[in-house]
């Protein structure tokens, strides 16, 4: 294959759009109902791939999907250097595809990155990557209510060696698939007070691997206890509600949207900061802050309508229908008129074009 110097190539990429593409010779999507597919098990005709190594991104390419090989020597498998982005793009009103907030999520990534030890990719490689996959795979774009492609942008450890060391290669991925809504219908929670997903000082922020694979024994005891997903608190105390499985957690207290503040134990949620900026936008007081298991407790002791919710990508607005805190369950309010669906629509809305961009959040890839 042919090498050449990716420095170059991204120098030119606005206008040059160089990354060499070889089609499948048969696409996967006839007989496909896009709309109605399980989340995350369908992936898209295409792949993107570039190559770390000797210091520089190389080799940047767009291929079939395909299986990778990997030395079982491959750092990734046993040090835990593997950082990954959750992304969607939406089909809009005009038939174009929008990337939702193609920026940020860089800039996530590459803190995600930096935290893991491993090299930041441009974001000339990251946004032409995605551009070109989205462009050739645009049929893929499903169009279906709640339904977009979700985007999984990923770097992975591949230098051979058993050593306990940082990887001087990687390889960087981008893959795609149709996706319908993460969560059916409402979530049941508990706050979880045993496990911690993330102390201060760790990876908590970063999008690695290994935040995940450490919240699955909890999460899955939850499932066996009859809960959909568990509310994590804080390392030191237990006693401040931190962030939900897959999404940050949100609050609508007494006509207040508050959400625990960002930290080293917190993931920077694109929803999150979409929602807070929708919400300052329509004047809602929003606190970011530190929120007690007590405090919280108190609220929905009190009677008074308390909206709970997860916000995520893959997520989007995820409403918490029950909390558990120790022996109590209490309920919160998830019916039509709560705010948080407003949120939700008005995402929606943004990004199929429906409503004005008025963010500048959608990167919009024109269709042919
Ligand atoms: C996302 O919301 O995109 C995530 O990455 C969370 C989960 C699906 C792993």
């Amino acid at each position: 294959m042919k090498r050449y110097n990716m420095k170059n190539q991204i120098h030119n990429m606005h206008t040059t759009t160089t990354i060499p593409i070889r089609r499948t010779a048969e696409s996967g999507l006839p007989g496909l109902d896009i709309n109605n597919l399980p989340f995350g098990k369908t992936p898209t005709d295409h792949l993107f791939i570039a190559r770390y190594a000797g210091g520089e991104w190389a080799e940047a390419r767009i291929e079939p999907f395909h299986q990778l090989t990997l030395s079982p020597f491959a750092l990734c498998f046993h040090y835990g250097q593997t950082v990954f982005e959750g992304m969607k793009a939406f089909r809009m009103e005009d038939g174009n595809i929008s990337i939702f907030r193609l920026e940020k999520h860089h800039r996530r990534f590459n803190r995600s990155l930096h935290r893991m030890g491993m090299p930041a990719v441009p974001y000339e490689l990251f946004r032409e990557g995605l551009r070109q996959l989205i462009a050739l795979d645009q049929e893929w774009a499903p169009s279906g209510k709640d339904a977009s492609l979700y985007i999984r942008p990923f770097v992975i450890a591949t230098e051979e060696r058993l050593g306990v060391k940082i990887s001087d290669e990687y390889l960087f991925l981008i893959v795609c698939t149709p996706v319908g809504p993460y969560y059916a219908r409402p979530l049941r929670v508990k706050v979880e007070t045993e496990f911690v997903r993330a102390a201060d000082g760790g990876t908590g922020y970063a999008k690695c691997g290994g935040n995940y694979g450490g919240a699955f024994l909890p999460t899955q005891k939850a499932i066996e206890a009859g809960y959909d997903q568990v509310l994590w608190t804080d390392a030191q105390t237990r006693e401040f509600l931190e962030e939900s499985g897959t999404m940050n957690l949100m609050f609508i207290i007494d006509g207040t949207l508050i959400t625990p503040a960002l930290s080293d134990t917190i993931l920077d949620g694109v929803t999150r900061d979409s929602i807070l900026q929708l919400a300052r936008a329509r004047s809602l007081e929003v606190q970011e802050r530190k929120i007690s298991i007590r405090e919280l407790e108190a609220a929905l002791k009190s009677g008074d309508r308390v909206e709970a919710f997860g916000a995520g990508t893959a997520a989007v607005v995820a409403p918490i229908e029950s909390i558990a805190i120790g022996e109590e369950t209490y309920s919160c309010y998830v019916k039509e008129d709560a705010v948080m669906h407003s949120f939700k629509a008005e995402l929606q809305a943004i990004r199929t074009g429906k409503a004005e961009d008025v963010w500048g959040w959608n990167e919009v890839v024109g269709v042919r």
